[in-house]
């Protein structure tokens, strides 16, 4: 069989970038509007800094104002819950994101339900939640949303296809198998006590892996011309001494079977800021009772 198609995240996120880039420019210029969004970092983790100072850049470069809020790890948990009210009522700000891990003297669940739903636009309020599940529209968690995004880009039309999802975190694994639900597919949320992975898996149309697991899924797992979306980053031991990134899936072996697939890095990762950015422009738009430029049909 030949080897499958690569689905290129960083393409298909440049491309929504660029739209992300025009809606911004139409909102300014036929409504004054400036969309703009707070991203909240609790604490000095690398990777979490990386990724509020790369969001930063994302903004600048799609005309989206950011306001950057750093905060000392020891910070009070009533300290954040006063700094997101203050970002509530800021009309300025239309999506707030407050980085995840947060330190653990600090509850989670409680500062994602002080976030104002309508500026939620990480999607993790449980409003936003409730929505998803309902078939309402809302705001949907970025990764999930691009995930969706490319999966279309090789299969516009997923009704009927038989879905499988790896992993069932709120962040991916949730979300993504609601969005699939919404797009009338077949859907199997799969996670570490599901027995037999291996048949569930070689049933599936579209496969979706975020477990964590370094090349867990096989290619022996798919089935010939399925879908696979790799949404793992693990980075492990290179043969050089040094290390490198790869996804939950076998890539080399599942690219011979598989009928497209993601690579890691290069597939799901690119989406997720792109996805943060369109999530904005949809926010600043709904909060002021206009449609959203990037899904009008909302
Ligand atoms: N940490 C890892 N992924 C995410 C994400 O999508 N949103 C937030 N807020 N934190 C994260």
């Amino acid at each position: 069989m030949a080897e499958a198609q690569l689905i290129d995240g960083r393409a298909i996120a440049a491309a929504l970038r660029r739209q992300v880039a025009a809606a911004v420019a139409e909102l300014q210029a036929r409504h004054g509007v400036v969309p703009g969004l707070a991203a909240v970092l609790v604490g000095d983790d690398p990777a979490s800094a990386v990724y509020v100072r790369s969001k930063a850049r994302a903004c600048a470069a799609a005309g989206i104002a950011s306001f950057e809020h750093r905060l000392a790890a020891d910070t009070p948990p009533a300290a954040l819950l006063d700094l997101i009210a203050g970002l509530n009522a800021d009309d300025r700000v239309d999506g707030i994101l407050v980085q995840l891990p947060l330190p653990p003297a600090i509850e989670a669940r409680a500062v994602i339900a002080a976030i104002d739903p309508a500026k939620d636009v990480d999607g993790f309020h449980p409003v936003n939640v409730g929505r998803l599940w309902s078939g309402v529209p809302g705001l949907v968690p970025c990764t999930p949303r691009g995930v969706m995004l490319l999966l279309r880009s090789v299969r516009a039309d997923l009704a009927g296809a038989a879905a499988v999802v790896l992993g069932r975190s709120q962040i991916v694994g949730r979300p993504v198998a609601a969005l699939l639900l919404a797009a009338d597919c077949t859907v199997t949320i799969a996670h570490s006590k599901t027995c037999d992975l291996a048949a569930v898996c070689r049933a599936a149309d579209i496969v979706v892996a975020a477990v964590g697991r370094p090349a867990m899924v096989k290619a022996a797992w798919i089935k010939p011309g399925a879908l696979v979306i790799d949404v793992g980053i693990n980075r492990i031991a290179a043969e050089d001494g040094g290390t490198r990134l790869v996804g939950d899936v076998d890539f080399a072996a599942a690219r011979e079977v598989a009928g497209a697939i993601t690579p890691v890095p290069g597939g799901v990762g690119p989406m997720t800021i792109a996805c943060l950015l369109a999530n904005t422009v949809a926010a600043a738009a709904r909060r002021r009772r206009l449609s959203d430029p990037l899904q009008p049909s909302d």
